[in-house]
């Protein structure tokens, strides 16, 4: 940088150095390096052709990194919240589930948000007018995603009333991602005694803009079991146990 554009950003009150990353709500100068690893090109491209999202690379590195953790960790995985299956499509890239001799369970109406499940506040903030159109039937194409990889588990439905359907004892890694509390909080009640010592939760919506009633909600549910989330940047929450 030289001396004019340092003056100059130095008055604008622009970054020192140059921007490395801007997208998803989330802008830095920090080291981007994952970005350029192969496995994760890979993987992050395997999620976005399922059509789930776009241009959300440093969630998915944080979901990739999580999950490939716990394959040291006893239990299964799962997801709730799987829309067409960009970050469980992404992680069966990524992580050895097989080799792991890990079970994933994706739950998931695959119809789009429950109306009848979103609180008064949820429903008073437009939830289910903002996810209206988002959400199609996508249950054919997704068990089409991940045909070649049996140990994926599809349980369609409505959380919590699948969450029995998921026969594991133990748990090792969790993606909540449902973008509505009751059923949110439901799987994590569900799950949390069942999540192994090191286990990882990934709250997708915990800090996100505009999903300050997940947060409140998360926070609240975190307090009674007498932990912390890690708020990450990326608006993700992070719970290891
Ligand atoms: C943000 S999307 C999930 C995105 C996904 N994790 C990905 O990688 O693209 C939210 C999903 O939650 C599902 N969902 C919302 N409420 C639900 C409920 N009560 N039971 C099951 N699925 C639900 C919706 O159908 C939708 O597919």
């Amino acid at each position: 940088m030289n001396i004019i554009q340092k003056i100059k950003s130095k008055l604008l009150g622009l970054p020192k150095y140059p921007v490395t990353y801007n997208q998803d709500g989330l802008t830095t100068i920090h080291n981007t390096g994952f970005m350029r690893n192969a496995d994760f090109i890979k993987a992050e491209a395997a999620g976005a052709a399922t059509g789930s999202w776009s241009k959300i690379h440093w969630r998915v590195h944080t979901i990739l990194w999580a999950a490939n953790q716990c394959l040291q960790v006893e239990g299964d995985f799962l997801e709730c919240g799987t829309n067409k299956g960009g970050f469980a499509r992404a992680i069966v890239e990524y992580a050895d589930l097989a080799k792991a001799n890990k079970n994933f369970y994706l739950l998931d109406t695959f119809e789009g948000l429950a109306d009848e499940l979103l609180t008064d506040k949820e429903k008073a903030a437009g939830k289910k007018e903002h996810f209206e159109n988002e959400y199609k039937d996508c249950y054919t194409q997704v068990v089409q995603a991940f045909k070649n990889f049996p140990f994926v588990k599809i349980v369609k439905g409505m959380v919590p009333a699948t969450l029995a359907e998921v026969p594991s004892d133990k748990i090792a890694f969790m993606s909540i991602d449902m973008n509505s509390i009751v059923p949110e909080i439901a799987a994590l009640n569900y799950f949390w005694d069942k999540l192994s010592k090191g286990g990882i939760i990934v709250l997708d919506d915990y800090a996100y803009a505009t999903c300050d009633l997940q947060y409140e909600a998360h926070n609240l549910w975190a307090a009674e079991k007498g932990i912390k989330i890690l708020s990450l940047p990326t608006g993700q929450g992070l719970i290891v146990k």
